[in-house]
């Protein structure tokens, strides 16, 4: 690569007078189209990726200065060469993680919570901790970068690691400070939701009604859409708005609570919900959901829980993150909104391991401003329990984004033309057997991958953003290459580029969206080894499962040696059992599934168009780096989950029993039959100070 022949202003645009701005916006604008076109339309950059990325920070630096001279044909409008809307915006990596929340439903979900939480901080009864309690608010999560108190970027969550650049949108929100008050750190990322007030959406459908224009089912997905307009002025007339409420990187700390936090959001100009309350306790966080609960429907905008937080910020770094949510917080939902209406008809559908569902068509209904037409049955027991017939009167809810679910049959209000529903004993895909094991409450097809139905929704979840994460790739997609014939299994994938003639005689492609989907599917042929085993699909094995996977084997290689055909199955599910949070189900699905021929081919086919690279490691060089610890005993220092957390930071894996691959044993109070084991098999073993003193400061 060559360096460019452009040449990078270096004038603080703080003290630029517009006309030079403008003059280098108008010259940013034609080089960064220039290499758009070079990168995009033709896969032939002139320049690294960080020289581009120079180029439109520049810009947008420039522009954050004087946001009358954003030019109509601003690389920060526009993404690539003239795209396809599905890559209107461009991607931006989120310094920190923007997490979700896990969700609570009844008191005794928050009680448990609270008391979680301070077991873990192994605070005694009399330890105070304050928590504060906000509205849930129902709209999108945005987070917004200011450098040197200017707003110079927005970002949607996207997957929590990488969202959508909606910086030009953004700007012409006018409720948002696009300069900062009072005296925030040089970087300073806030997070917060932005939503639409119920009146604003009304009045927004009624016009888009009248314009024959898309009506928006409720008020989130109408904030959503105005803001992700290709043209970023409707976005300005919408009306939208922002309460802000937790932090995303920033160069100073900022407060050492989450209610100074707050404090200081103000003051920096942001709007922050004023029904936050302070809580000491949990009847006092019980208390002010009701509260919250009690004003909902009188409030502008929509709620659909209360999020409660622990206050220190200190308390929230110890406590960290489980998955993609922080453990120091939790969403208390309201309940679920119900209504009445039929059922239409019971259908089959066939998901990714087999497993049969059924599914009920409704007559479509509104249920807090949401249409529904479907419902899930989960199994035939639970329709047979429920006494569900086709034809009935049923009551049905919604909570949050959970797949509406049929509460119960009217069964005063049947008429008698109702059927009972008979559960297919064969595939309504492929018509193999579906087999129900003893004691299992699933009837799974046995068809395999020879079933469309299981082929498909396995190649969804390969190509899906946590597993492959190929873009341009999706279920349509998918449909067509099956039918074509292209597609049969994963490594197919990576041989469409045999088919781009034929591609191009397709609806729908033109040369550049094949080359796009060509280089994204070439993209992923270096893959972690943690997402590869998420994306093979085995049953159980969600993305937390395929870490400690990943961990544990540490290579491709040495998880195909230990788990296929002809290996000691055995000895490899021993070995998986022994893994903390692997039980024996799990371990059996993972060894069924490299044990079984078919797909062990698969997978072998696979790893030949792949480059898998060994999952990071925490920590590589901490004294526990890479060793296997056992806690046993009351700890007194920290929880049990603290210490086990704090150790798989440090790159330990923490097991919850003592054999010959143990390293450490740590011994709390009371430390019975692991610490003799332990000193049987010659096993270091270490009391808390003992293993303070390894992990030195660490
Ligand atoms: S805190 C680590 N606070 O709810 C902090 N989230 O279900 C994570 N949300 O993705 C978020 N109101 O979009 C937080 N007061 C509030 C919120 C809130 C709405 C949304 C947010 C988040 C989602 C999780």
């Amino acid at each position: 690569m060559t360096k460019p022949a452009f040449s990078l202003g270096t004038d603080d645009p703080a003290k630029m007078d517009s006309g030079s701005a403008a003059t280098e916006l108008a010259a940013l604008a034609a080089e960064i189209a220039r290499h758009d076109k070079l990168y995009h339309g033709q896969d032939a950059p002139e320049i690294s990726d960080a020289d581009y990325d120079r180029l439109v920070a520049r810009n947008r630096a420039i522009e954050a200065a004087f946001p009358l001279l954003v030019r109509p044909d601003s690389p920060s409008r526009r993404v690539g060469t003239d795209l396809p809307a599905q890559g209107q915006f461009g991607k931006i990596r989120h310094a920190r993680p923007m997490l979700s929340l896990s969700n609570g439903f009844s008191d005794d979900d928050i009680e448990d919570f609270v008391t979680r939480v301070r077991k873990f901080l192994s605070l005694s009864d009399a330890d105070p901790a304050q928590f504060v309690a906000e509205p849930k608010i129902d709209g999108l999560s945005l987070s917004l970068r200011y450098e040197n108190g200017k707003l110079v970027q927005a970002a949607t969550r996207g997957d929590g690691a990488e969202g959508e650049d909606v910086t030009a949108n953004v700007m012409q929100i006018a409720s948002l400070p696009k300069q900062l008050s009072g005296s925030p750190p040089a970087i300073f990322e806030v997070r917060g939701e932005m939503y639409m007030d119920r009146h604003d959406f009304l009045a927004l459908n009624t016009a888009q009604e009248t314009n024959g224009k898309k009506i928006f089912a409720n008020p989130r997905n109408a904030a959503a859409g105005s803001l992700r307009q290709k043209d970023a002025s409707i976005t300005g007339k919408r009306n939208l708005k922002f309460f802000a409420y937790s932090m995303g990187e920033t160069s100073a700390p900022i407060a050492g609570t989450h209610w100074g936090f707050l404090a200081a959001l103000r003051d920096f100009g942001f709007s922050v919900n004023d029904l936050s309350h302070r809580c000491d306790d949990v009847a006092d966080l019980l208390a002010t959901y009701q509260m919250i609960g009690r004003q909902r429907v009188d409030l502008p905008y929509d709620i659909d829980g209360v999020v409660y937080k622990i206050d220190r910020h200190d308390y929230q770094q110890r406590l960290g993150q489980v998955a993609r949510a922080p453990r120091w917080a939790m969403a208390h939902k309201f309940p679920a909104e119900q209504a009445e209406t039929v059922i239409d008809a019971i259908d089959i559908q066939v998901g990714r391991t087999g497993a049969l569902t059924p599914v009920a068509r409704l007559a479509p209904i509104s249920v807090g401003g949401v249409i529904v037409s479907k419902a899930t049955l989960h199994n035939e027991d639970e329709i047979a329990r429920k006494d569900i017939r086709i034809g009935d009167r049923v009551i049905i809810q919604r909570a949050g984004d959970v797949i509406p679910q049929i509460v119960r049959a009217l069964s005063d209000a049947r008429t008698g033309n109702e059927t009972v529903f008979d559960f297919p004993e064969s595939c309504p895909v492929c018509h193999a057997a579906a087999i129900r094991p003893e004691g299992e409450a699933v009837r799974r097809c046995s068809g395999g991958l020879n079933c469309a139905a299981q082929l498909f929704e396995g190649l969804k979840h390969f190509v899906a953003r946590d597993a492959f994460d190929i873009e341009g790739l999706g279920a349509r997609q998918i449909e067509q290459f099956i039918d074509l014939g292209w597609v049969q299994t994963p490594a197919d994938i990576f041989q469409l580029g045999d088919k781009s003639a034929a591609m191009a005689a397709l609806d729908g492609y033109g040369d550049l969206s094949i080359k796009k989907l060509l280089s994204a599917i070439a993209v992923r042929r270096e893959i972690g080894l943690e997402r590869f085993i998420y994306a093979l699909g085995i049953r159980q094995v969600g993305q937390a499962t395929a870490r400690l996977l990943a961990l544990h084997y540490g290579s491709v290689e040495a998880m195909m040696a230990a788990l296929n055909p002809d290996a000691n199955l055995d000895a490899a599910h021993q070995a998986l059992v022994e893994i903390d949070q692997i039980g024996a189900a799990m371990a059996n699905d993972v060894t069924a599934f490299f044990g079984n021929p078919d797909l062990y081919q698969l997978i072998v086919d696979l790893v030949a168009e792949l480059t898998i690279l060994p999952p990071e490691r925490p920590a590589e060089n901490s004294a526990i780096s890479g060793k296997t610890i056992v806690f046993t005993g009351t700890l007194t220092r920290m929880s049990r989950a603290e210490a086990k957390a704090k150790a798989e930071s440090l790159g330990a894996k923490v097991s919850g029993t003592v054999s010959a691959k143990t390293d450490f044993l740590i011994t709390g109070a009371d430390a019975g039959s692991k610490a003799r084991k332990a000193a049987d098999l010659g096993i270091t073993v270490l009391d808390e100070d003992g293993y303070s003193a390894l992990l030195g400061n660490q």
